[in-house]
């Protein structure tokens, strides 16, 4: 089994489809491109058949991109898969991805029995086989599904010619033991496994998205789908930057590699933040503002001395200048001094007292102490000498 795991972005359609993140079709081309240059393997730009203007855009990406793959999304029926086909065959090499929900609380949606489904199954997958070389399954809502269906599920859609088959935890209802035995089981027991890619695709109703993610991986699964910012319906999706950290800082435990350019994270969170209108949190994993800040005294001496006292990657490695050392009203004097030699002043330790006294003052008063706050203090420090 290759130790290569694929990045299959779903930013543009189930990051899409989280209430209010609707994006304009040049912020959707935009975004594609900025998937595409950063080494996403596999885009999957929208649905399709969803509206003409989902459709505009899968094809346009499809007819931009350079290196990824493009995908679309299809339900398990012929006019879906069809559209689908017409938006992504203009891709240098493109995908058809269908899919069913096949728990039996899905099962009771279109009212199909497990035989009934299982020949849908059948009948879709060849169908879009017959036009596409590239054809990935997902038996949605597979970790609510009993085990001998999703069994069946599976080894039918690989003997109709599927290439990849993606295993989604649709609600977020899965955890990390159970993720990971769940594609070593699939693995061990479907025919002819070593024939396909096995995927995950994790929600993050229980925040395990990113750990049950990687636990798949570890299991066998060799593709992890996830949005940008972990943007999704719900609490979201897998968020890319935190798998893709995840095993480069822990290649030493989780020795897999992707292709992803991780100095161009920063950008494309902050683009995809801005044209979806979802600001991330401040104390978000990797892209947060304060992921790389550091207040405390204890903790802002600590990294004057050792970045790595207290960071656990660097900076730079996810496109940020640094680290950042606010002040604020935890902040010691060793971050106090450095800060003012920064902005040009050399004092002796009598004159930085005074400023310290006046500085934990106004911090007291205010959340964060900036810049034109600390000129001024020193000002009014030398005006009393
Ligand atoms: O969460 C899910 O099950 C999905 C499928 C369509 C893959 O998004
Ligand atoms: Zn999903």
């Amino acid at each position: 089994m290759t130790d290569q795991v694929l990045i299959f972005d779903t930013t543009l359609r189930d990051g899409e489809q989280s209430p209010g993140a609707t994006m304009s079709h040049h912020e959707k081309l935009e975004i594609a491109e900025m998937l595409d240059d950063m080494g996403v393997d596999i885009i999957e730009a929208g649905f399709p058949i969803a509206s003409e203007g989902d459709f505009n855009a899968v094809s346009e990406i499809s007819k931009r991109a350079k290196t990824s793959t493009i995908c679309g999304l299809s339900r398990a029926n012929f006019k879906d898969i069809d559209r689908c086909w017409d938006a992504v065959k203009h891709a240098k090499s493109p995908r058809i991805h269908t899919f069913i929900g096949t728990s039996p609380l899905h099962r009771a949606i279109p009212n199909l029995d497990m035989d009934q489904m299982a020949e849908r199954i059948h009948d879709c997958v060849t169908h879009a086989r017959n036009l596409c070389d590239n054809v990935q399954w997902s038996s949605m809502d597979a970790t609510r599904t009993e085990w001998d269906f999703l069994k069946r599920t599976v080894d039918i859609a690989i003997k109709a010619g599927a290439t990849t088959i993606n295993i989604p935890d649709t609600v977020g209802y899965t955890e990390p033991v159970e993720s990971a035995d769940l594609i070593k089981r699939l693995i061990a027991e479907v025919d002819r496994a070593d024939t396909v890619i096995f995927s995950t695709h994790c929600h993050n109703d229980l925040g395990m998205a990113t750990a049950n993610s990687l636990a798949a991986v570890a299991g066998g699964a060799r593709q992890i789908e996830c949005t940008i910012n972990g943007l999704g319906e719900r609490a979201g999706n897998t968020a890319l930057e935190e798998v893709v950290m995840a095993m480069k800082v822990r290649s030493d435990v989780m020795p897999y590699g992707t292709k992803i350019d991780t100095r161009k994270i920063m950008n494309i969170s902050r683009r995809v933040a801005a044209v979806s209108g979802f600001a991330v949190q401040f104390n978000k994993a990797i892209v947060g503002k304060n992921a790389f800040a550091h207040e405390s005294g204890i903790h802002q001496d600590g990294m004057l001395k050792n970045r790595e006292t207290f960071e656990v990657m660097r900076p730079e490695d996810v496109g940020l200048s640094g680290t950042s050392l606010p002040l604020g009203k935890h902040s010691g004097r060793a971050a106090l001094r450095d800060k003012l030699e920064k902005l040009g002043y050399d004092m002796g330790d009598n004159e930085l007292k005074d400023v310290f006294v006046r500085f934990k003052d106004l911090a007291d008063r205010k959340k964060e102490v900036f810049d034109d706050d600390l000129i001024a203090l020193v000002r009014q420090n030398e005006g009393e000498d």
